[in-house]
């Protein structure tokens, strides 16, 4: 597993306002679109594409399209939603899953409540996108999904990550049958009892669409 840290000052920038207690929802929302495209720069840089050509006003210019089958989105319902406007901006050919997981929060455990993705993944690069990745359970489920559906390759983006989840899927995807990327903002310092990262910045889902 290939795992990047995208420290640019930028993201460092919006990564603290994003963390700040005193951020609000909207806020919360705008920061979390704008680091998604500045993430989403980095996650996408061996996407594939295939030669094309165009004229311009002057004459032919060789360039490249992004390839068929089209890349698909997968944002894990519900955080991943904040992100989805941004990724999509990046990649408007791409179709776009759904994973909707939701973590019990005394055994940890992730459980999958809705899936809508295409039977057959092969050939074809797959974009996850989940602001938290924190014991790596919801992720490591999401990425299961796309395995087995026969995806050619998986990039995760995360606005944060611990590293006790890092260290879990790089052993669940030892020896998958396809490479596996972590693009992510942070790796922060752990994960407390209550399997929340610190210093993080509290429930993602709930800064971003209220308290369920
Ligand atoms: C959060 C977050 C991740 C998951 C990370 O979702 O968006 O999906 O927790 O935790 P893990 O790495 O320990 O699995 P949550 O289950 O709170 O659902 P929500 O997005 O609906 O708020
Ligand atoms: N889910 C969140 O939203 N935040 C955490 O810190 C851990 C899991």
């Amino acid at each position: 597993m290939q795992t990047t840290v995208a420290d640019h000052p930028l993201i460092a920038h919006k990564l603290t306002a994003l963390r700040d207690v005193g951020t609000d929802t909207p806020a919360f929302r705008s920061l979390s679109y704008e680091l998604t495209v500045l993430l989403g720069y980095e996650a996408t840089r061996g996407v594939r594409v295939e030669p094309a050509e165009v004229r311009t006003p002057v004459g032919a210019a060789r360039g490249v399209r992004i390839a068929r089958p089209v890349p698909l989105i997968v944002p894990i319902l519900r955080a991943g939603i904040g992100m989805l406007d941004g990724f999509a901006g990046l990649l408007p050919q791409a179709d776009i899953g759904f994973i909707g997981l939701v973590r019990d929060e005394e055994t940890l455990t992730a459980s999958a409540y809705a899936t809508r993705l295409p039977a057959d993944l092969s050939g074809r690069d797959t974009f996850i996108l989940d602001p938290m990745l924190a014991t790596g359970g919801s992720m490591e489920a999401a990425i299961t999904m796309l395995l087995t559906r026969g995806a050619a390759t998986i990039t995760a983006i995360c606005l944060l990550a611990a590293p006790e989840g890092l260290a879990r899927l790089e052993a669940a995807v030892r020896s998958a049958a396809a490479p596996v990327h972590i693009v992510t903002g942070s790796i922060d310092t752990r994960l407390n009892d209550k399997g929340y990262i610190v210093p993080g910045l509290g429930d993602a889902g709930d800064r971003l669409f209220g308290t369920i």
